[in-house]
C-alpha cells in the first residue's frame, strides 16, 4: 500500500469481529517494530503477543478497551536499559517504545489488520496482571483485528487541526 494512503487511511478501530488475524500478517508487524529507530539503537522494547482466552481475560480486567480485538500486543521496555540525554531531565524508553508501537500501528493497517492504541490502563497494575519482569514497564496495548460491522472509522477521524495551528516557523 502507498505510505500517504497508510497515514491517511490508518484508523482507531473500536469494534473487532473474533476472527483471528494471520501469522503473516502478525509477523509483518512485529518485524516493522523491529526496524523503528531508537536511542542509540539500544532496542530495549519487549512486545508480548496476547492471544490465550486467559491472557485476554487479564486484558479485559485491565481496561475496557478491547473491543473485542482477538490480538493484543503489550509493548513494553527495558527501564535499566534506556538512554539518558544529556542534561539528565528525559530518557528514551518511554519514546523509543512509542516508535516502536508507531510503526507496528501502520503496519497493521498496511497488512490489513484494524487496531487501536490504548492507554486507558495502569501500565503497573498492567505490567503485574501480565506477569512482566520488574525492569519492564509498559507503554502501551495494541488491539489487533479485523473490524466487525459498525467498527470503522469514529468521525473524529476525519478531524485534525489545520496545520496553521500546529506549525511555526522560526
Ligand atoms: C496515545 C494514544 C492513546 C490512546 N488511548 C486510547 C484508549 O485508551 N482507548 C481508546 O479507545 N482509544 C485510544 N486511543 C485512540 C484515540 O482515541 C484515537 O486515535 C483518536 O481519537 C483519533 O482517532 P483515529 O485514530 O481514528 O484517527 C489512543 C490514541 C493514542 C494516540
Amino acid at each position: 500500500m502507498e505510505f500517504t494512503e497508510v497515514i491517511k487511511n490508518r484508523y482507531s478501530c473500536k469494534k473487532y469481529d473474533s476472527r483471528q488475524i494471520e501469522k503473516a500478517q502478525l509477523d509483518a508487524i512485529l518485524a516493522a517494530g523491529r526496524l523503528a529507530p531508537t536511542a542509540k539503537n539500544l532496542q530495549e522494547q519487549h512486545i508480548y503477543v496476547i492471544q490465550s482466552p486467559e491472557a485476554l481475560a487479564k486484558v479485559d480486567a485491565l481496561t475496557p478497551c478491547r473491543y473485542g480485538a482477538p490480538t493484543v500486543l503489550a509493548v513494553a521496555f527495558d527501564k535499566n536499559n534506556v538512554f539518558t540525554y544529556p542534561g539528565g531531565k528525559r530518557d528514551s524508553g518511554v519514546e523509543d517504545a512509542s516508535i516502536v508501537a508507531t510503526h507496528m500501528l501502520l503496519a497493521a493497517y498496511n497488512a490489513g489488520v484494524d487496531s487501536c492504541w490504548l492507554n486507558s490502563l495502569d501500565p503497573e497494575k498492567a505490567a503485574a496482571a501480565l506477569g512482566l519482569p520488574e525492569n519492564e514497564e509498559i507503554l502501551m496495548l495494541m488491539d489487533l483485528g479485523y473490524a466487525a460491522e459498525g467498527g470503522g472509522p469514529l468521525t473524529n477521524h476525519g478531524s485534525r487541526k489545520d496545520l496553521s495551528e500546529t506549525v511555526s516557523y522560526l
